[in-house]
């Protein structure tokens, strides 16, 4: 464990929460301003016609969504090496700071007109996101000492500034980039990190000692540990300019096939070692098991959701009229249906759930996690009938994905908020501190698939997508029955050691009476 120097639980300078929270809202903020606006823009960039106005790449629907799969993937991957070296090397204020730095590099090289430095762009937009967002997080929670209830609603204020500024992302990055050219958009991105870059500069005295230090270890550990990063990341750079001078090239699909077995076997050996080898007592054991359920669960719904950037954009551009009054609209403002539902529903789900828990009505994390399979289930078959439409009239509305994302959003509010609270209250408490890597392992895994599904699905125009979304819609809803099935086991094992408990301390009742006459 880091060293834990909280400020104290009575800073409620920020609407009633650590003053901490200001420099963390707006970095966050900005970062995810720049990430959601420059993802808008990807797959549209690398599809677009390479003459007429604004060129694009011109590759293929299924290489473009492929490379997206593999950039979102990586981007939530590099979470876990870089929450290691936040803990180990740099502590966790330092490794974002580098991490903001090295998005801000990667957006500005984007922004270059050149198609040479596009890979270069995204690795280090890649890189810097591992060391900040899961690094980010962590902050949040240590802003708060331990046992301070505030810390949840502390995490909302922290999703609200994600939405905002993915919001901002949309709406800026996504218009310049359509409509004036896609360098303006990335270089819109990187002025957004460039802002979020110099606040966070300013204001980190506002965060104290909150995560600052890295573990303790004798020095020569971390020297040691210091020289193999610096030869992983030398390793990488050979790696990346072999790649950018064309002396490795690789088929983007193929690609994305085995880095998604690459990161299922991380996972896989990650849940097998905490199952077999960490001592786990029954409970533990039981409990690993409900998140091993969980994380499938939040694997499948990324999947999903992470297709707004690919095919579901794809969609937005072919087959829907973007006509509003005249104006037609970027095809990234789609997008901004899911920041602002998420603005709009989170209180209405807040509100929900408590009103629920009061009627003792509450529903467990899987029955939570099911309903946002259901809804994703539901939104992709409203896609189906989007899609059934546009066979016959080619271009239909735009309320088609405005529904689509909505539910989405309500999937989104069941399923999201709540899943990072469930690996920590679940998890072995000896490695809590691992959980954020594996909520985010989750998220790579939903990404790459996304790219690789969307792909599948445009393979061949509008013939191609329902069967691969029916697919889906399978999958959802076969997964959420599952969730339910553990759900209810789950609840009785609870009532039935609950009764056995009770039965017990009855019986010692009993024979203490008996004894006593
Ligand atoms: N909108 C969320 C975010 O960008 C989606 C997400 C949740 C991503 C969990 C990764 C992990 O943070």
């Amino acid at each position: 464990m880091a060293m834990q120097k909280n400020l104290t639980a009575d800073d409620t300078w920020f609407f009633g929460h650590p003053k901490g929270m200001v420099t963390l809202f707006f970095t966050e903020m900005w970062e995810r301003m720049s990430y959601y606006g420059m993802r808008a823009l990807l797959v549209l960039y690398m599809t677009g016609a390479v003459t007429g106005f604004n060129p694009g790449l011109g590759w293929s629907e299924t290489d473009a969504q492929a490379i997206y799969g593999i950039y979102v993937g990586m981007v939530y991957f590099m979470v876990i090496p870089g929450g290691w070296l936040a803990d180990n090397i740099f502590g966790h204020q330092k490794a974002v700071l580098i991490g903001a730095i090295i998005i801000a590099l990667g957006h500005i090289t984007l922004a270059l007109p050149l198609t040479e430095t596009f890979f270069l762009g995204l690795g280090l937009v890649v890189l810097g996101t591992g060391l900040l967002k899961g690094n980010i997080s962590t902050i949040v929670g240590r802003l708060y000492k331990e046992g301070d209830e505030r810390i949840q609603a502390g995490y909302t204020i922290f999703y609200m500034s994600i939405n905002i500024g993915s919001a901002l992302g949309f709406l800026i990055v996504s218009y310049l980039g359509e409509k004036i050219g896609w360098h303006w958009g990335f270089g819109a991105a990187g002025v957004g990190m460039i802002f979020g870059v110099m606040q966070y500069i300013y204001f980190k005295r506002l965060l104290g000692g909150a995560a600052n230090e890295p573990n303790a270890m004798p020095e020569s550990q971390r020297n040691n540990y210091i020289k193999w990063s610096k030869i992983t990341a030398a390793a990488m750079v050979v790696v990346i300019g072999l790649g950018l001078f064309g002396i490795i090239s690789f088929e983007p699909k193929v690609f994305a096939e085995y880095f998604t077995v690459f990161l299922t076997i991380v996972a896989f050996i990650y849940f097998s070692y905490l199952f077999i080898f960490a001592g786990l007592s029954k409970t533990e054991k039981r409990n690993l098991f409900l998140l091993l359920v969980l994380f499938v669960g939040a694997v499948a719904f990324w999947s999903g959701f992470d297709q707004s950037g690919s095919s579901l954009s794809l969609f937005a551009k072919e087959f829907t009229d973007l006509n509003i009054l005249g104006y037609v609209i970027p095809i990234g403002w789609l997008q901004l249906a899911n920041p602002i539902f998420v603005v709009i529903f989170a209180p209405i789900f807040a509100g929900m759930w408590m009103q629920l828990g009061r009627l003792n009505l509450d529903p467990s994390l899987p029955i939570k996690f099911a309903i946002g399979l259901f809804f994703m289930a539901l939104s992709f078959m409203v896609m189906i009938y989007a899609v059934q439409l546009a066979m016959e009239v080619t271009t239909v509305g735009i309320q088609w994905l405005l529904i689509t994302y909505l539910l989405q959003t309500w999937g989104e509010l069941a399923l999201s908020p709540i899943g990072l609270s469930a690996f920590s209250k679940y998890a072995p408490k000896k490695y809590i501190g691992q959980m954020f890597g594996l909520w985010f392992l989750a998220s790579a895994i939903g990404g790459v698939l996304s790219g690789l599904l969307g792909g599948d699905a445009l393979v061949d125009g509008l013939e191609s997508i329902s069967p691969v979304f029916e697919f889906m819609i399978d999958y959802y809803v076969l997964l959420g029955i599952i969730l339910i099935v553990v759900g209810a086991f789950f609840a009785f094992f609870d009532s039935y050691s609950d009764l056995q408990d009770k039965v017990k301390k009855l019986e010692k009742r009993i024979s203490t009476l008996l004894k006593s006459n």
